[in-house]
């Protein structure tokens, strides 16, 4: 019997470190033919493992339309998240995956996207970003907006870049107030003033929405007073999970696995969610 556990062996083949505490890895399928029978859905996790320390969650940070290899983005946090930074290009991980349910894409084509982000939770938005705009004739208007608590705590700069030049995308970047530098041409302000500024057309439009809570908790409601519906805004719930499977109960809201149902979910869905939550 196969062992549902067992992980994909894959090797460092690049990094970047984003900001501080932040590194992105490219991996490599160590096995050629297990990289390409692999296929994932943008908005998928895994569990990545550093032997002997243990495994620890990430999404999928690469866009599933980037084939034969994925890329995660971690800020080091504690015990699996500090031995994978010790690890080097050339070494090998474990990963298994993918998992959990998808940002419901096709469903989107003809809309506009508005994608919103705080610190480090650009990384969930980054492969669908990147898999709507591989797919850019699908979609109307594409706009980020995206806020960290410094210019250096931004991650993907280089990608921010990119995504600035281009004429089909309109990138509005923020940072809190006081986290600028005398260079910085973005906004200063938290996110969700910045999304009621920037005030992005409603109609037709699809707003994905990842940040920590306290941004989710002031960005919904911003985007219902610009008219957003809560069954078109989306989001990602990053809670602690251990299979990954639907069989340890470790990650459960009421009788929702967020391993299983999730990490994607709607506003609407998320606001008939227990209390507590
Ligand atoms: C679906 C999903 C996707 C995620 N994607 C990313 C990602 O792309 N990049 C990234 O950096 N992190 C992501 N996370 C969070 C990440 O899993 C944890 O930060 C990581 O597991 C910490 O591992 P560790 O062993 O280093 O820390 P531990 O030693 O286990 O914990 C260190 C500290 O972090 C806290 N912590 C650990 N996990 C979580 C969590 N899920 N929520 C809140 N606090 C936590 C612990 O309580 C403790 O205080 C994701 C989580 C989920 C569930
Ligand atoms: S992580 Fe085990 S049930 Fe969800």
């Amino acid at each position: 019997m196969d062992n549902i556990y067992r992980p994909y062996l894959m090797t460092i083949s690049d990094m970047t470190d984003e900001a501080p505490g932040v590194r992105t890895f490219k991996l490599n399928f160590s096995n050629e033919d297990e990289g390409r029978n692999f296929k994932f859905q943008t908005g998928q996790f895994g569990l990545y493992s550093v032997f002997g320390a243990g495994e620890s969650t990430f999404c999928i940070a690469s866009s599933p339309t980037r084939e034969d290899y994925i890329e995660c983005t971690f800020r080091e946090a504690g015990r699996v998240t500090k031995a994978l930074r010790e690890l080097n290009i050339g070494d090998t991980l474990g990963f298994r995956g993918p998992y959990g349910n998808v940002f419901p894409i096709d469903k989107w084509e003809g809309k506009n996207l508005v994608f919103i982000a705080g610190g480090i939770a650009l990384p969930p938005l980054r492969s669908v970003i990147w898999n709507c705009l591989d797919l850019r004739d699908k979609y109307k208007d594409v706009t980020i907006i995206y806020g960290a608590k410094t210019t250096e705590d931004l991650v993907y700069k280089h990608e921010l870049k990119e995504w600035d030049a281009r004429d089909d995308v309109n990138l509005v970047t923020t940072v809190d107030p006081g986290g600028e530098t005398p260079e910085w041409n973005g906004k200063v302000g938290f996110v969700p003033t910045v999304v009621e500024e920037a005030a992005p057309e409603s109609k037709d439009t699809i707003a994905i929405v990842c940040g920590p809570p306290i941004m989710i908790k002031f960005t919904l409601p911003a985007l219902e007073k610009l008219g957003f519906k809560q069954d078109k805004v989306y989001t990602t719930l990053e809670n602690r999970m251990k299979c990954g499977l639907g069989k340890c109960g470790r990650c459960n809201i009421g009788c929702t696995y967020v391993c299983k149902e999730g990490p994607v979910f709607t506003a609407e869905e998320v606001s008939k969610m227990p209390d507590e939550f």
